[in-house]
This record gives C-alpha cells, sequence and structure tokens, in this order.
C-alpha cells in the first residue's frame, strides 16, 4: 500500500485508549466529536474536579457519557488516591471498571489530588488487589518537577519506577500512556507482556520546540526531539502489539489556552484517526518510514486491534470507518451552537482525510 497515493482507506473503529471528556459544557461539546475521528472504544480519564474516586462516580460519569453518545464504548477509570483501596478495588472489578489511574501529585492537569511519594510502598495492597481482580494500571509516566539537569526528561526519570513495578507485580496490567521518548519505548519493550504504551497522536508530529511555544501544541508530557518522535512514529507502525493509540485528546477552553499559565493539553479528538494517518504520511515524506512499512494490517493493529486484545475486549463489530481524499481540512475549531465555549484543534487548517460510518 502507498500511503500517499491511496484514495480510499477502509478500517475497523478505531479504539481510542486515553481520552479526556471532562464534565458539563465541555463534555456536551467533545462526547459527539468521537465518532467524527473514527473511534467507538474509548477509555476515560478519571481527572476531573473532584477526580473520580469511587465506583458510584465512575458509573454516574458513564452513564452520562452513553446519553450524551451511546454509539461509542466507554471504559472507565477510577483516580489513585488514599480513598481507592483493595476493597474499592474489588467492588470495581465486580462493576466493570476497567482500570485505575495513577498521576505522580503536580505533573499535569488536575494532579492535585494525585500519588506522592514511593508510590510502589504506598500503594502495594492496592497494586496487589488490580493483579488479583484483573484491573488495568495506567501510569502517567513522568516524576514531577523540572526535568534533570544532564538533559534526560522527566519520563526517562520515570522508567526505574515502572521496571520495580514490573518486578513486583508481573501479572498487573501496566499502560505506560502517552510514550514521548525511545527510552519510554525501550522500557516498554523489555517488559514482559503484561506491560504496554500508548502513543498519542500528537506525540507522532510535535517536537518540544513547537510545543514549548505554541498554545495549542502545549501538553505533557512535553514532546521531546525528532529522533523521539520518530522511534515513536516506527514503534506506531511495527506490528508491536505492545504499543497502540491512546489519543491523551485533551480540551481546554481557548479562552484558557490563550492566558497564563497555559493549561496542559492538546485536542485532537475530531480529527483522531485522520491526524495518526496524516503523521505517518508525513514519516514516510521525511523518509523515516517507507512506503511499505504502512500497511493496512499495521494500520488496523495500531488503531484498533492490539488495544482491544490488551484491554480483553471483543473485536470490532461489522461496522467500518472509510476514510476518502476529498481536500478536507482541520477546522480551528470546535463550539457550542451560541458560540460561548470553544475548543483549538491541533494542526488546523491541514489536509486530512474525510471519514465516514458505514456498517
Ligand atoms: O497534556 C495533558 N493534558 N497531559 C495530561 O496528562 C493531562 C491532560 C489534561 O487533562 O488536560
Ligand atoms: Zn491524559
Amino acid at each position: 500500500m502507498k500511503l500517499r497515493d491511496v484514495q480510499r482507506l477502509e478500517l475497523p473503529p478505531s479504539a481510542d485508549m486515553h481520552v479526556h471528556l471532562r464534565q458539563g459544557q465541555l463534555m456536551e461539546l467533545v462526547v459527539p466529536e468521537i465518532r467524527k475521528g473514527g473511534v467507538d472504544t474509548v477509555y476515560v480519564m478519571p481527572n476531573l474536579q473532584p477526580p473520580i474516586t469511587t465506583v458510584a462516580q465512575a458509573l454516574e460519569y458513564r452513564s452520562q457519557l452513553q446519553s450524551l453518545e451511546p454509539g461509542v464504548q466507554y471504559l472507565m477509570s477510577l483516580y489513585l488516591h488514599p480513598s481507592v483501596t483493595p476493597e474499592v478495588i474489588a467492588e470495581a472489578a465486580a462493576a466493570g471498571i476497567a482500570g485505575v489511574k495513577l498521576y505522580p501529585q503536580g505533573v499535569t492537569t488536575n494532579s492535585e489530588s494525585g500519588v506522592a511519594g514511593d508510590f510502589l510502598e504506598a500503594y502495594s495492597s492496592v497494586f496487589a488487589a488490580m493483579e488479583k481482580h484483573d484491573l488495568v494500571l495506567n501510569l502517567h509516566g513522568e516524576v514531577p518537577g523540572s526535568p534533570p539537569t544532564d538533559g534526560t526528561s522527566l519520563e526517562e526519570a520515570f522508567l526505574p519506577q515502572l521496571k520495580k513495578l514490573h518486578e513486583m507485580f508481573p501479572r498487573l496490567r501496566v499502560v505506560l500512556e502517552h510514550c514521548s521518548t525511545a527510552a519510554a519505548l525501550d522500557a516498554v519493550r523489555s517488559c514482559g507482556p503484561s506491560v504496554a504504551g500508548s502513543i498519542t497522536a500528537h506525540h507522532l508530529y510535535l517536537t518540544g520546540d513547537v510545543s514549548e511555544v505554541d498554545p495549542l501544541a502545549f501538553c505533557k508530557p512535553i514532546p521531546k526531539s525528532p529522533s523521539d518522535r520518530d522511534a515513536l512514529l516506527k514503534a506506531a507502525s511495527s506490528g508491536d502489539s505492545k504499543f497502540f493509540f491512546g489519543s491523551d485528546s485533551a480540551p481546554h477552553p481557548l479562552a484558557s489556552k490563550t492566558g497564563r499559565p497555559v493549561p496542559a493539553g492538546v485536542y485532537t479528538q475530531s480529527a483522531a484517526t485522520q491526524l495518526v494517518l496524516l503523521a505517518l504520511e508525513e514519516a514516510i515524506d521525511r523518509g523515516v518510514l517507507s512506503e511499505q512499512d504502512v500497511t493496512q494490517e499495521l494500520l488496523e493493529e495500531f488503531l484498533s486491534r492490539a488495544a482491544r486484545r490488551f484491554y480483553k475486549l471483543s473485536d470490532p463489530g461489522p461496522a467500518r470507518i472509510v476514510l476518502e481524499r476529498q481536500g478536507e481540512t482541520i477546522p480551528a475549531s470546535v463550539r457550542t451552537a451560541d458560540g460561548s465555549l470553544e475548543v483549538g484543534l491541533s494542526r488546523a487548517g491541514a489536509v486530512v482525510f474525510s471519514l465516514r460510518w458505514v456498517s
């Protein structure tokens, strides 16, 4: 397949295993956008205000999401916090909650209630309960604070904790979310099959120099060097089922993005699948990937199948997404009907595939 020359692609619906759907008006704005990005299954982040720390909150949140868009499967998570005990884990597993997200305190948006200090020690009974009940642990894998002075990143500084966690709980399914460095990919590869890594669309096209200065491109973890980005592109198109798509689409009102401090988060949900395809095309143009690297099978694996296998979900149903070249461009923003709330999209104006659903 020569992606640049392909006029029409038909794929199973994408599974987006890391989304921020927010609450209130912002939720009402972004949830109807999920299917426009070709996605039928999402793993929903719990960093609301207040964070989702109880099963009842997670179920109530899911029913709100379902009523806004019933055509999406919502996998719910809890926010790791001292109130999430082994008993809560058992209750969560019985209620069909898929996992628990760990945020080191102060590392990103709404992480004030996250874990502080040695979480391996503090939460070992919770991790043991998660391993027993087969819940997934999702890691925001960065240490909080300023980057080390030796030029390594906050993500690299976190990797020894991933390895130790995996040694202590080898059967606990762990996802290192939004991998942003070649070192993170290597760390995931060096662990057993219970450890996977999610890769966003925006880390496949952004680098730190851009992300630091463009508010709509600013996120955590900060995108890194061109060689880190290229390592992510190679992992995404490698067919290695340890790596799957999780957009980390993180909407913030445009009004806050133009203020100070700039909140971290890149919004891509409305064109999630299209932006991954665009990043792969650009990688082919730069010679980072060859035409032969990007096959139908690899796209299906990265965008849809690998994640469903890891999360023990059923195969996608008969619905398909069809992507065609019609000169469509990414809009500047999505906004409410009355214009009172607007969220800027990443890569406004870029030409992408048009996407429609067929059943
Ligand atoms: O850029 C980010 N935005 N990274 C995160 O980890 C959180 C997210 C958000 O919630 O806005
Ligand atoms: Zn996130």
